[in-house]
């Protein structure tokens, strides 16, 4: 099984290198490819996704992202590399799981439509057009993925929209509520984004599986990652029907690229639903996360979770060390 790791920009190589760690830790014996996108494909006088990077990716059977952009490029440009890549992928699914003690929360955010995709778009000096478009098909496909994740949950959906403004909402509302009547084990409530937005931090723990539109879930993304107490640890998988898009919910953070310091939990973690989603690995998958619950709760905090602060590397060497503890003993059951 072939992984392909795209370090991209900032703080990327660095969590890469200790997801990529944590993934040799579980002795699955996966095979590992590299290649630049982002800042890091510019800065080689490639295009943000070079055509090798894309043909890499459709290839492999999971790809591994770090972070892309940076103050360094023109505003838009790396990034525009992996909403490419996004596409080229067809990973119209994002996975975005929060977990705390109280909360239990997975937004699932559209990821291939919406005004980040949406025709016409075009800017001059004094005016610019983007544009907010989906289709029926496209939003029961992702409200589909919503529910039939809340049955191996807490079954409700909580789907996000502007209905009271957007038509696109309106259009969503309609669309949810009939994919809602083929799971009628699962609660559907709607909600209005701003609302929303205040409910999420006020009882948070009320909320189960989150269903919206891309931008919206950009947003209630970062905001949710507040609950969790660091962005850094977030994880996110990007599923369609091809090989799956896996990446921390952090940025390239470029103000402490290079220091050693950045939380590589959320890499490691998405490395963990590499693992579950991607390669249907889900003994693999639930080792590494009960390793990185166990080095969180032994302290191994990077300095974003507070002092005293592990390097970006020890919490890597720390996980991975718990891995193989896991994989030596469960061999020792097995043989
Ligand atoms: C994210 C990021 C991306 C997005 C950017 C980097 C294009 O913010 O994954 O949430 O807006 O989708
Ligand atoms: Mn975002």
């Amino acid at each position: 099984m072939t992984v392909v790791l795209l370090p991209g920009d900032g703080v990327g190589p660095e969590v890469v290198a200790e997801a990529r760690r944590c993934l040799e830790a579980t002795g699955l014996g996966l095979t590992f490819a590299t290649a630049p996108i982002g800042g890091a494909a510019l800065d080689a006088g490639l295009p943000a996704l070079p055509p090798a990077t894309r043909e890499l990716c459709l290839q492999g059977d999971a790809v591994l992202l770090g972070a892309v952009g940076g103050p360094r490029w023109t505003p838009g440009v790396p990034e525009a590399g992996l909403l490419e890549l996004r596409q080229a992928l067809g990973v119209y699914a994002n996975l975005r799981p929060i977990t705390t003690d109280t909360v239990d929360l997975l937004i699932v955010r559209e990821l291939t439509g919406g005004l980040y995709f949406g025709q016409p778009r075009w800017r001059t000096a004094d005016e610019a057009v983007d544009t907010l478009r989906y289709s029926r098909r496209e939003i029961e496909r992702l409200v589909h993925v919503g529910f039939a994740a809340a049955r191996g949950r807490r079954r409700l959906v909580t789907s996000v929209d502007k209905a009271n403004v957007l038509e696109t909402s309106r259009l969503w509302r309609a669309t949810a509520n009939a994919v809602a009547e083929q799971y009628p084990d699962v609660r559907c409530e709607h909600a209005l984004v701003d609302s929303f937005a205040m409910a999420l931090m006020q009882r948070p723990e009320r909320y189960d599986v989150v269903v919206t539109e891309n931008m919206f879930g950009d947003i209630l993304s970062d905001e949710a990652a507040v609950l969790a107490g660091s962005i850094g640890l977030l994880p996110s998988a990007s599923l369609g029907a091809g090989p799956g898009l896996f990446e921390p919910v952090h940025g390239s953070a470029p103000d402490i690229a290079g220091q050693g310091v950045a939380n590589p939990y959320g890499a490691i973690l998405s490395a963990a639903m590499l693992l579950r989603h991607g390669l249907h690995e889900e003994r693999a998958a639930a080792a590494v996360e009960s390793a990185v619950a166990e080095a969180l709760a032994a302290g191994v905090h990077t300095r974003d979770l507070g002092t005293p602060a592990a390097s970006t590397q020890e919490a890597g060497q720390e996980v991975a060390r718990r891995i193989m503890d896991r994989a030596g003993s469960s061999r020792t059951v097995t043989s």
